[in-house]
Order: C-alpha cells, then sequence, then structure tokens
C-alpha cells in the first residue's frame, strides 16, 4: 500500500494522523456523557448546599482535608461493605469543584453524613487523638473561635446560580442570617453531616 508506506516513512504525517485519530476517539468517550441524564441530572433528594453547608464546604476546601480524604467510593465489594453504596454522578451536580481525590491517608468521607453525631466531630476535629488515640489527622482547634463568613455568602450562591444552583431569592436573602453566629467548626461540621445523604438506595 502506497499510503501506508508514506505514513510509516513520514513522522510528521504519522504523529498529524494519530492525533486525529485519538482526538475522535476521545470525543466519542466524551461528549456522550454531557448528555447523558445519570451524569447531568440531581439524583433523588440532592439538594443544593444550603448557606452553613456552604460554607463550610469552602473550610473544608481551605484547609485542604481533600490531601488525606477521598469522596468517591468505587463500585467494589471492598469498599460498599465498608462505606456503603458506590458513588454516582448524579450526586455531584452540585459540587464545583469536585472533591473526589484519590489519596487516602484517612477514610473515605463521601457517605461520612450521619454516621456520627455533631459532638462526634468537634470532639475528634478539636483533637482527633481524643476519639481515636492512633490517629494522625492534625488538629483543627482554631475553627472553633473562628467566626463563619457571613459577608460573602450572598455573592457565593449568587455565582453558583449563574450555574445553575437554583437558589431562590428567599435562599439568598436568608444566607447571611444563617451563618451569622456561627463558627467555621459549626460550619463544616453541618458540610459532613449531609455529604453523601443522598445514596441511590440500595436494591
Ligand atoms: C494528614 C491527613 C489528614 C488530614 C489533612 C485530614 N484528615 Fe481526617 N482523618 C485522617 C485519618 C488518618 C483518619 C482516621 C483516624 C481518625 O478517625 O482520626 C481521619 C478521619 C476523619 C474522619 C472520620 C471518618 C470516619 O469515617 O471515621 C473525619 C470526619 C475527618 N477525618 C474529617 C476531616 C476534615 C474535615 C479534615 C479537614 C479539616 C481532615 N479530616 C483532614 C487524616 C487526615
Amino acid at each position: 500500500m502506497i499510503a501506508h508506506k508514506l505514513i510509516e516513512k513520514n513522522i510528521g504525517l504519522l504523529v498529524v494522523l494519530t492525533f486525529i485519530i485519538v482526538s475522535i476517539g476521545g470525543l466519542v468517550q466524551i461528549v456522550p456523557l454531557f448528555f447523558q441524564k445519570s451524569t447531568t441530572q440531581p439524583v433523588e433528594g440532592l439538594k443544593p448546599y444550603n448557606a452553613l453547608q456552604l460554607t463550610g464546604r469552602d473550610i473544608y476546601v481551605r484547609e485542604g482535608c481533600y490531601t488525606c480524604h477521598s469522596q468517591m467510593i468505587r463500585p467494589f465489594r471492598a469498599e460498599t461493605e465498608r462505606y456503603g453504596h458506590f458513588s454516582v454522578a448524579g450526586e455531584f451536580v452540585y459540587d464545583r469543584p469536585f472533591q473526589w481525590g484519590s489519596k487516602r491517608t484517612g477514610p473515605d468521607l463521601h457517605r461520612v453524613g450521619g454516621r456520627y453525631s455533631d459532638d462526634w466531630h468537634y470532639v475528634h476535629l478539636m483533637n482527633p487523638r481524643d476519639v481515636v488515640p492512633e490517629s494522625n489527622m492534625p488538629a483543627y482547634r482554631w475553627l472553633a473561635d473562628t467566626p463563619a463568613d457571613a459577608a460573602n455568602i450572598q455573592g457565593k450562591m449568587r455565582t453558583l446560580n449563574l450555574v445553575g444552583h437554583g437558589y431562590t431569592d428567599a435562599d439568598i436573602e436568608g444566607a447571611p442570617a444563617m451563618v451569622e453566629g456561627k463558627t467555621e467548626m459549626d460550619a463544616l461540621i453541618a458540610y459532613l453531616q449531609i455529604l453523601g445523604t443522598s445514596a441511590p438506595k440500595a436494591k
């Protein structure tokens, strides 16, 4: 085949054609995901984070909790036995950016919501060793005496509405009152307690 010879002997042409073929392959895999309901629609019961949970989520990101904790339960027996239903795309519709991660110095946190009491989380975050003696998680004591940021919450919610979070005027109106007087610790715990609570029901 003449064409075959030409391509094999001409490295520039080979690179260009390879690139085109790989791009088509990539598009075929990726583009349909933008239109599949299971990846774009929230799972049943999933709501956008309320003002306090949203504040807590930003603290989670700021403190780099994701450097030790993933939020992505893989569909393997060993994971679902330990954490619960595997994570599905529709649970992350209101997560910008995602906190999936892959580093697990500590356990996955995607289904930690409701697993412990607020008091447990408080004690644990003040000093993890008080509840888990062998823990190497850092203590986050300052969160308990740092007021949560009520000044920027409305702006954040309005910005998230631009990408379809659907906060109502009443949600935004009431946001500062929900955050005011709370500490960063309260906000972080509110966030942890909602994580993964819209898990698909086990069949
Ligand atoms: C240096 C790594 C590290 C960092 C950073 C870290 N953790 Fe942990 N975390 C751990 C380890 C290890 C455990 C398991 C032992 C324990 O419970 O303390 C854990 C456990 C937990 C648990 C209990 C999970 C369960 O299912 O029992 C929660 C909740 C938690 N971490 C939240 C956080 C939050 C919130 C942050 C950020 C403010 C954070 N962690 C930062 C290492 C870390």
